[in-house]
């Protein structure tokens, strides 16, 4: 081996024994306002990430361990594990001196957080859905957890308002997720590109496996569910069929999970678009444009790919309601432009 091999060599090894910890500080300089908040609350979220990873991973021992619901040993009550998630992401942000609110799909209203000196100094807001795909847990298949963070608007010193939760996904300062399958996998982005890390349980440390993520152009999976399908728009029946026809590196083939996290996951590595549409029985989809799609899309366009509502980009869209649901189609830009193309075209 030649010195500048053995050099790539070995700064590829020690970037592939990169730990979460250390390459939060490495990067701390890209991000414009780097006061290091932004990646002490980073840190609250890998943190907060391996305690719902270890009660995830023991969610098959229910039945000889105590159901949700039941009374466990102590007497204490057993917790849904998505109660569990929501409550542990709540409690790892509010105790550092970061977040001033926090929205989760498990709570009606957001969440005021005064900070210590209950002064209302901080400055982010985080946006979780702590358990995603949560009806998959009983049949042990993957979950997971996403997160979308925001400068605030108004001003510090003032407790934080709907306004500071209701901004465009264009202002997310970073978003992400964590994947809790045969490996668990935290993926984010600071607007820089996304990174993914492998947690190794048996010491607790997340290891940079997946730097610089790209969506593929192009790919041969489509991600919907079919049994919905006379519900569909005839734009969206239309494009199925088409990723049905045998022509050019077509038929695709179909997976669906029913976890948004795996399925987008599964597809940012392989290739392929992930697709909720409005219905006739959901006129605005099912999933929730602050938790579940302003954060996937922010990833999605970091790493090359698309994200729409099948004719806005998710990004540009304007929220109005901190639940709020809009359709969602997602992944490989080439596929996303497709589907938009047979949506546009249906509705002439
Ligand atoms: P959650 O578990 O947070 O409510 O989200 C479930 C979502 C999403 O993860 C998944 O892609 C979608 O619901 C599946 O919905 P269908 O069962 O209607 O396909
Ligand atoms: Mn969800
Ligand atoms: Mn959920």
């Amino acid at each position: 081996m030649n010195i500048f091999a053995q050099a790539t060599y070995i700064f590829f090894m020690a970037r592939k024994h990169q730990t979460l910890g250390e390459f939060i500080i490495e990067n701390q300089s890209e991000f414009k306002y780097s006061s290091g908040e932004l990646s002490r609350l980073i840190n609250s979220i890998r943190l907060a990430a391996k305690v719902v990873n270890h009660e995830v991973n023991k969610a098959g021992l229910v039945d000889i361990l105590g159901a949700a619901g039941d009374t466990n040993i102590q007497g204490e009550d057993q917790q849904k594990l998505d109660v569990m998630a929501n409550t542990t992401f709540i409690n790892t942000l509010k105790n550092r001196e970061i977040v001033c609110g926090i929205a989760s799909e498990e709570n009606d209203d957001y969440i005021t957080v005064e900070g210590h000196n209950d002064d209302h100094q901080n400055k982010y807001v985080v946006l979780i859905d702590p358990l995603d795909g949560s009806s998959n847990i009983d049949v042990n298949v993957s979950v997971g957890t996403i997160f979308s963070i925001y400068r605030r608007i108004t001003e510090a010193g003032t407790p934080v308002t709907l306004e500071d939760f209701l901004q465009p996904g264009r202002n997310q300062v970073a978003a992400g997720y964590i994947v809790y399958g045969t490996s668990t996998m935290l993926v984010y982005t600071t607007g820089h590109g996304v990174n993914g890390f492998t947690l190794n349980p048996a010491i607790g440390t997340f290891y940079l496996s997946h730097p610089n993520m790209q969506f593929p152009e192009e790919g041969q999976i489509y991600s919907v569910n079919e049994g919905n399908y006379v519900h569909f728009p005839q734009g969206v029946k239309d494009y199925i069929k088409y990723c049905q026809e045998e022509e050019g590196n077509r038929p695709y083939t179909s997976r669906y999970i029913g976890s948004l996290v795996s399925d987008i996951h599964r597809n940012m590595i392989k290739g392929g678009i992930y697709m909720y549409p409005k219905s006739s029985l959901n006129a605005k989809g099912k999933l929730r444009l602050l938790y579940e799609c302003n954060p996937m899309a922010f990833i999605a366009e970091q790493a090359g790919g698309k994200a729409s509502d099948g004719f806005t980009p998710i990004l540009d869209l304007k929220p109005t309601e901190l639940h709020e649901r809009v359709p969602f189609f997602c992944g490989s830009s080439l596929m996303v432009n497709k589907a938009e193309e047979f949506l546009a075209n249906s509705y002439k």
